[in-house]
């Protein structure tokens, strides 16, 4: 075990984990509250829990940071980024440079990942030793056994059992457990991941040697994104996605837009597919797929299966509890609050937005209730930015057309699409794009000014869309208007003055469009 530990309280039992308790006396350290799990949910929930005064416990079997810092999120942009520079390089011409790339140096490309995430590490390492109390190992809650008042009610507390690498246990109490153990990639049975030629992005982040052939199962974000690294490197991508469009989640004229892109870029795309079976062979991959109906044969020598996550739920004792749903997920209210009293849940375990932002906006939540404070709003994940750091990249906020349709009528919704054909940074990146917002209609007739109710939703597809979301947000999160949005100064040139064209156009009062 590590970590700072402040003693222990009054004693306790050590438990077997299941709901007879073993009376074995042990110790048993009190807390005020145990998080369990190192990510970004668990380490915001703790962060902010200690920040409102409370004694917290961090239990992580690795490293803090989670998947997103070590093999998600955060690697992932640094080979995106490298990736971004080849795709620059690759238009040298195009820009008047006399500029040849010799592809990717693996051992290069493999120190720079790390250096990223070694350096964000050792400051997160940093403050989680000095605003908590850490303990490395595997955290369990107990199930109530003797006494099962004391896990509902006032008074209630549970008590955590941490096994480390080597098989020692100890206890913790408290009267809240937070869980916050994240996701894992979810399989296919079609489709067995042996980690070489058949991986998920565990295993495909850590590339030294772009594939020559890659085959992406999936076209949510994950996939897209892994197509956007491997593309400019030179890599043949074809994504297999089984709905009619890439990027389902978003609004169809973004996934439009991108599919468009990639097309251009030489990705094949293929869409409302279904992998049938895989053989593999000699380091290379035949897949049966069903395109439209059509039964083909994709060769690769990579593999991804990017199909979505699963809840890590499993083995915590949360089965016991009764607070998981049919598919591991943990069933909370929308402050992260189960039926258990005292026990939490943050992040990827939840059945909201798998995003790392997001579970830092539930973590902040659930810290403040810990506490005791924090006001009666919870976390909206309708004004949560969704991203996707593909090239161009795509970024969202509220409602999709198709969604305000649903909820508020046809009549009363109206969507403007601006290009970026026109933006001058657009233009000097060499990349296009396309801003749309959707609002409710106003009093006025359709197309004059006047006619523009709140901003519900704005997608954005683009360089730097991931940033100029941040804007947006506001926009939606307070019910602003397209003509209020569109007397708002926006600088020239930038990317950013796409959103204030489409306020404009929004509004009935384009300034460049038509
Ligand atoms: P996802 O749920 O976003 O996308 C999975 C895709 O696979 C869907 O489009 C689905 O229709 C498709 N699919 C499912 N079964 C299939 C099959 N048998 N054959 C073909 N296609 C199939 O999941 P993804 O991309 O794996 O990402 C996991 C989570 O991580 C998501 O919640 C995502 O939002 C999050 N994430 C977010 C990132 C970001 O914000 N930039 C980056 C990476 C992941």
């Amino acid at each position: 075990m590590s970590g700072r530990e402040r003693g222990n309280g009054a004693g306790g039992a050590a438990r077997d984990g299941t709901a007879a308790a073993a009376a074995t006396p042990a110790e048993v350290t009190r807390h005020d509250a145990i998080v369990i799990g190192g990510g970004p949910g668990g380490y915001a929930t703790a962060f902010r829990a200690a920040a409102r005064g409370l004694d917290v416990a961090l239990v992580e079997q690795e490293e803090v940071g989670g998947v997103c810092l070590h093999r998600g999120c955060i690697p992932s942009k640094a080979v995106l980024h490298v990736a971004g520079v080849l795709e620059e390089a690759n238009r040298a011409e195009v820009l008047g440079l006399r500029l040849r790339s010799d592809g990717v140096d693996g051992d290069g490309l493999d120190a720079f990942r790390a250096g990223v995430i070694r350096r964000l590490h050792k400051g997160l390492d940093h403050l989680a030793g000095v605003r908590t109390t850490r303990y490395r190992g595997r955290g369990r809650v107990l199930a109530p056994d003797a006494d099962p008042a004391a896990t509902s009610g006032p008074g209630a507390h549970h008590l955590v059992e941490v096994t480390d690498a080597e098989g020692g246990a100890l206890h913790l109490d408290a009267p809240h457990v937070v869980v916050a153990t994240g996701s894992r990639p979810r399989h296919l049975d079609a489709l067995p991941v042996d980690g070489e030629i058949v991986q998920t992005s565990d295993e495909a982040l850590w590339f030294t040697t772009p594939p020559e052939r890659a085959v992406i199962v999936g076209a949510g974000a994950i996939g897209v994104e892994f197509a956007s690294m491997w593309a400019p490197m030179g890599t043949h991508v074809r994504l297999v996605e089984a709905l009619d469009r890439i990027l389902p989640l978003e609004d169809a004229d973004s996934s439009a837009a991108l599919a468009d892109a990639y097309r251009g870029r030489g990705i094949d795309v293929h869409t409302s597919a279904l992998v049938r079976g895989a053989m593999v062979e000699g380091g290379v991959a035949e897949l049966d797929v069903e395109v439209d109906g059509d039964a083909r044969v994709l060769t690769a020598d990579r593999v991804l299966v990017a199909v979505g996550r699963d809840p890590n739920t499993g083995g915590l004792g949360l089965e016991e509890l009764g607070v998981l749903d049919a598919r591991g997920y943990v069933v909370t209210d929308a402050w992260g609050a189960t039926e258990v009293d005292g026990l939490w849940a943050v992040g990827d375990v939840r059945p909201t937005l798998a995003l790392a932002h997001a579970a830092f906006a539930e973590g902040l939540t659930v810290g403040d209730r810990l506490a005791g404070v924090g006001g009666a709003t919870a976390v909206d994940h309708t004004h949560t930015p969704r991203v996707t750091y593909s090239h161009p990249e795509v970024a969202s906020v509220g409602l999709t057309e198709a969604q305000a349709v649903e909820r508020f009528g046809r009549a009363q919704v109206v969507a403007t699409t601006t290009s970026l054909k026109g933006n001058a940074k657009a233009i000097i990146a060499g990349s296009d794009g396309q801003v749309k917002v959707v609002h409710l209609a106003g009093q006025a007739p359709v197309g004059a000014p006047g006619d523009a109710g709140p901003v519900l939703g704005v997608h954005v597809v683009g360089p730097q869309a991931t940033e100029l979301i941040a804007a947006a947000t506001l926009a939606t999160t307070w019910e602003a208007v397209p003509e209020e949005l569109a007397g708002i100064a926006h600088v020239h040139p930038s990317l950013s003055e796409a959103i204030g064209e489409a306020y404009l156009a929004a509004a009935g009062l384009p300034l460049h469009g038509t």
